[in-house]
């Protein structure tokens, strides 16, 4: 396992309520790994707390980066490890030159602007037009998303955390996505991937459930997605081709058992 959580809890920075409560899971070396789970569930709490950022700091529970004890590190120090996080509003940072964007985590100087054509590339975004932009308002909200997909590839971390980096898309980007997935994947990056889009989910090799804060389960993402709906009440939604029909994850028996089980009956 690249990433271990075990019992976090993160409470709100006024410490009256907990939104992250006793969550335990791993993430495998090479994986994508979904967390999947309705709004106000606790995602971007958890990735924010993985990454370190200091108004998510848990008050109970252990991070665990490649075996080593990260749960007291600062950003910067978990950074350094190999810990990236690719926001679910990127950053507004205009006016600076898109490559010099990419450029500010990149460690080692040497190569870079291949390691910045590279991003670029991975990203689906033609260097020849973006190299000479600059960040400001005339990219469309699919362009910044890509631009800050391609400055966490840039820095080659070991572990990128995406915050549901489809938000805003549509349906054709989305496409585009999946495939950019599978290039990050070939650079040997771990993809901890925050969404609720069964469509994205689907090239995840794991998933996480949480809700309410609590993480229900974690198995092999099919089955995480069909106790999603499940919880969900969403039994039309498994009638469709996540669950059956061409690719088929589970028979209907199997379906109607987890929904009965879920209903108590
Ligand atoms: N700083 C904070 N203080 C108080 N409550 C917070 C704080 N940050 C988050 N919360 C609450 O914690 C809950 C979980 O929020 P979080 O952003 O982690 O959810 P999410 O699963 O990422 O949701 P979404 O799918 O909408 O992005 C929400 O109810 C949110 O209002
Ligand atoms: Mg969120």
């Amino acid at each position: 396992m690249i990433l271990e959580i075990q019992d976090l809890t993160i409470p709100t920075m006024d410490q009256e309520c907990v939104i992250v409560n006793k969550i335990s899971f791993g993430v495998k070396e090479g994986s994508i790994h979904a967390v999947v789970g309705p709004n106000g569930s606790g995602k971007s709490t958890l990735a924010y707390s993985i990454m370190g950022l200091s108004n998510y700091k848990p008050s109970e529970g252990k991070i665990y980066f490649d075996g080593i004890d990260i749960t007291n590190m600062s950003i910067t120090e978990r950074a350094k490890l190999g810990i990236t996080l690719a926001w679910q509003e990127p950053a507004r940072i205009d006016g600076l030159s898109i490559p010099k964007y990419i450029s500010l985590g990149v460690k080692d100087k040497k190569n870079l602007k291949e390691r910045i054509i590279e991003a670029l590339e991975i990203v689906n975004l033609d260097p020849e037009r973006y190299m000479n932009r600059t960040i400001d308002e005339s990219l469309s909200g699919g362009e910044r998303k890509r631009i800050e997909l391609a400055a966490a590839i840039a820095m080659r971390p070991r572990l990128i955390i995406l915050d549901e980096p489809d938000s805003g898309l549509d349906f054709i980007v989305i496409e585009d996505f999946l495939n950019i997935f599978g290039k990050i994947k070939e650079l040997n990056m771990t993809i901890l991937l925050i969404t609720h889009r069964e469509d994205i989910g689907m090239v995840a090799d794991y998933g996480t459930l949480i809700w309410r804060g609590d993480a229900l389960l974690t198995d092999v993402f099919p089955k995480v997605m069909l106790k999603y709906c499940a919880k969900a009440g969403l039994r039309d939604f498994c009638s469709r081709k996540l669950f059956n029909g061409e690719g088929a994850c589970f028979d209907e028996d199997y379906i109607d058992r987890i929904f009965r089980e879920e209903e108590g009956l």
